[in-house]
């Protein structure tokens, strides 16, 4: 079955108006492959989404950083899946390794959210990934089957699922992991993914990889069979994320 090339940019907590304007003016005026080869999300700050939403090329697309766990309240500071929805934000990046260290997201608050974003008809972009202490004590698929595990607990259907797989020794390193290292690990949760959940969820699902991806290292990391494209941190602000998006061909 036919992956279609994912490239995700996650613009982290950067920008200001004149610059996220910029960007967007760059990517408008790229030439790239058309839709039927490759999707591009990129995700700028909450702040940003309207603006982007309504001056970002229509074969592109974005995505929220974030949301809630479930339907908005009292949650000082939060923006809910209804919120993103209401806005015609498409896509949501759920579980990234800086929220997971940094607000002590659990796997299963993750799962928690990726359930209740999907049920709100948001598509997610799901990440999971080790850390060097992990890696190096031998337990990186241990680590990120259980991350999948949460997921999967809570979710039964996989259509509108992206699996991230960003090694955090590898995001924001400059340290990125060989077309190797990161080819068995996909390989690893395709397998996982065809064990516990369904041989078409494992062969369907696009498993990206994240972590100091860049012009200059992205085509031999496409080239890999079970890698579905990328989502990318600091080069999606650069020039060479249209590079990194023409990986695809
Ligand atoms: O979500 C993508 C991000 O974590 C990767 O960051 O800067 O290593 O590409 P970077």
């Amino acid at each position: 079955m036919g992956r279609k090339f994912f490239v995700g940019g996650n613009w982290k907590c950067n920008g200001n108006t004149e610059e996220v304007k910029k960007i967007v003016a760059s990517l408008n005026a790229a030439q790239v492959p058309s839709q039927d080869v490759v999707e591009v999300v990129v995700s700028p700050p909450y702040v940003f989404l309207p603006l982007v939403k309504e001056s970002l090329r229509s074969d592109f697309h974005i995505a929220a950083q974030n949301c809630w766990v479930k339907k908005g309240g009292a949650y000082t500071g939060e923006v809910s899946a209804e919120m993103l929805v209401d806005l015609n934000v498409p896509w949501v990046i759920l579980g990234h390794s800086e929220r997971r260290a940094l607000l002590n997201e659990s796997s299963e608050f993750v799962g928690d959210k990726v359930a209740y974003a999907l049920s709100k008809g948001l598509k997610v972009i799901a990440c999971i990934g080790e850390t060097l202490e992990q890696r190096e004590a031998g337990t990186t698929v241990d680590v990120v089957a259980s991350q999948t595990k949460a997921i999967a607990e809570k979710i039964s259907d996989w259509t509108n699922v992206v699996l991230a797989y960003e090694p955090v020794w590898a995001i924001g390193t400059g340290k990125v992991a060989s077309p190797a290292q990161a080819q068995e690990v996909h390989v690893e949760l395709r397998k996982w993914l065809k064990a516990n959940v369904n041989a078409d969820v494992a062969a369907s699902t696009r498993i990206i990889y994240g972590g100091s991806v860049n012009g200059g290292n992205c085509k031999d990391l496409a080239s890999q069979p079970d890698i579905d494209g990328f989502l990318v941190g600091g080069a999606s602000l650069k020039p060479e994320f249209i590079d990194i998006i023409k990986s695809a061909e």
